[in-house]
């Protein structure tokens, strides 16, 4: 015998979108202890949404992926990320691009990017004065943006690359808080009437960037790229089953998907595992004895086998999900998915953060504790921090090299300490999660 359709929340939908933009972590908590593994709700203007988050309900859909539109789901991001982006793209279309983009971010080419991800950091870390507070968001957001712009546009120096630094982190601090990020979710606030609206800044902006990547593009199909290693390269290099290349609509929205997709965060990621190595000084030692009994000569790649650093970076994803739910997953046709019956045109949204907070599977939950990691595997549907099935974020390998690679050189040489030892809220920052003031911190010695 099937249920009909989950509990669904009673309040007005204006108040549930107001509640969603505003604190989706208190939103989600509320309602998942009033009702349990499965519960409905409906964001005005948006749609309705079924969120789940027990793990067998999330296995069920991952390994039911082609019953889903997708990138359908993500028509919220269109503006931000072009029509083009893999994010937007269902069925043939986005598996097509998958493998056209997987490549780069995967297997040895992440070796190559390694040595660089070390260098970026030492470089950035280098211009911390004893002393003077920095927030670890910002810096860690200038490690992220430099790592992008190095080692998937390739652009290390020039005038384009002086530009697009401060045009990306304008354009993506224009949803630093809930109140800037409701035009995200309020399409009556989506008018471009110039740069004195919101909207038309952010426009404006996005054009700003489009042209600086077009040009890019143009200058490198004049040279002979064979010797790049940069993933713009490879990416232009690429040829699908028919021998065809990608266009440059589909190379600018792909870059600004990886930019907006990738740079954020990862360094929101950062700034959260910086604040709580520092909360807690027994697992800042355990590291220290860790990359300490490697000697002198840090290699990369051995670094980021560390089974200790690698917990630490699992446990922050674990208790910070950047993105509060993964995608939304639209039936195709009638399913039936944890005993519930639903109709076509469902949409449905597996939870990170509620699966991450279950004391069933991490007895606890608020305790940054990594050892969770080392004494038990979680299934892929029991830690989904970077979702699953035939969507799983396209830079997974690559963001957590980076996280245990930053975190790593920045703790073999620096004393850092925080500013304030108070706990500090998650924030809504666009579509993503962070924390409230970015981490203040202060350098307080050389290692
Ligand atoms: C800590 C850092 C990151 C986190 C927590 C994260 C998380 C996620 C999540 C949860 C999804 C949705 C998966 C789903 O619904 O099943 C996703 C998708 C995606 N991520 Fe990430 N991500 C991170 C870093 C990156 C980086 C560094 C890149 C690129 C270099 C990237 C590119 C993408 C792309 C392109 C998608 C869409 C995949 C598709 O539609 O097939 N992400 N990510």
């Amino acid at each position: 015998m099937l249920n009909q359709l989950p509990n669904c929340i009673t309040s007005p939908s204006w108040l549930q979108l107001i509640q969603w933009i505003a604190d989706p972590i208190g939103f989600q908590q509320k309602y998942s202890q009033k009702y349990g593994d499965i519960f409905s709700m409906r964001l005005s203007g948006i749609g309705s949404y079924v969120i789940l988050s027990h793990p067998q309900a999330i296995q069920e859909i991952f390994s039911q992926d082609s019953k889903f539109d997708i990138g359908r789901g993500n028509k919220l991001a269109e503006p931000l990320i072009g029509r083009n982006s893999l994010m937007l793209m269902d069925g043939t279309r986005h598996r097509r691009e998958r493998k056209l983009l997987m490549p780069p971010f995967h297997g040895e080419k992440l070796q190559a990017y390694a040595e660089q991800i070390c260098l970026i950091t030492k470089q950035i870390a280098s211009q911390w004065q004893f002393g003077q507070p920095f927030v670890a968001r910002s810096t860690m957001q200038k490690v992220s943006l430099e790592v992008i712009l190095q080692i998937v546009f390739g652009l290390t120096e020039g005038e384009r690359y002086q530009k697009l630094k401060p045009l990306m982190t304008a354009w993506l601090n224009m949803t630093d808080s809930p109140l800037r990020s409701s035009m995200l979710f309020l399409p009556f606030l989506q008018q471009d009437w110039g740069t004195w609206t919101p909207w038309g800044q952010m426009k404006s902006r996005q054009r700003d960037t489009y042209e600086l990547l077009q040009a890019e593009i143009a200058e490198r199909r004049t040279k002979n790229n064979q010797n790049r290693g940069d993933v713009l390269s490879l990416m232009m290099a690429a040829r699908d089953e028919n021998g065809q290349p990608m266009t440059d609509d589909e190379l600018k929205d792909e870059l600004l998907t990886i930019l907006f997709a990738g740079h954020e965060t990862t360094a929101t990621t950062l700034a959260w595992a910086f604040y709580q190595v520092h909360q807690n000084s027994d697992v800042l030692e355990k590291l220290h004895q860790e990359l300490d009994s490697l000697g002198e000569n840090l290699n990369p790649m051995e670094i980021a086998q560390l089974p200790y650093l690698t917990a630490v970076c699992q446990e922050t994803l674990r208790m910070y999900p950047v993105i509060p739910v993964l995608f939304p997953r639209i039936t195709k046709s009638s399913i039936n998915i944890a005993g519930y019956q639903f109709e076509p045109d469902t949409t449905l949204m597996p939870s990170i953060y509620l699966v991450h907070y279950r004391e069933d599977l991490y007895p606890n939950p608020q305790q940054f504790r990594p050892e969770r990691f080392l004494e038990r595997q979680y299934s892929p549907s029991e830690y989904i921090p970077f979702g699953g099935g035939s969507r799983r974020c396209l830079g997974y390998a690559l963001a957590q090299l980076e996280i245990k690679l930053v975190l790593a050189t920045v703790l073999s040489n620096y004393q850092l300490a925080l500013v304030e030892n108070k706990p500090i809220r998650l924030q809504r920052r666009g579509f993503t999660l962070a924390p409230d003031g970015g981490v203040p911190m202060v350098t307080i010695g050389k290692r």
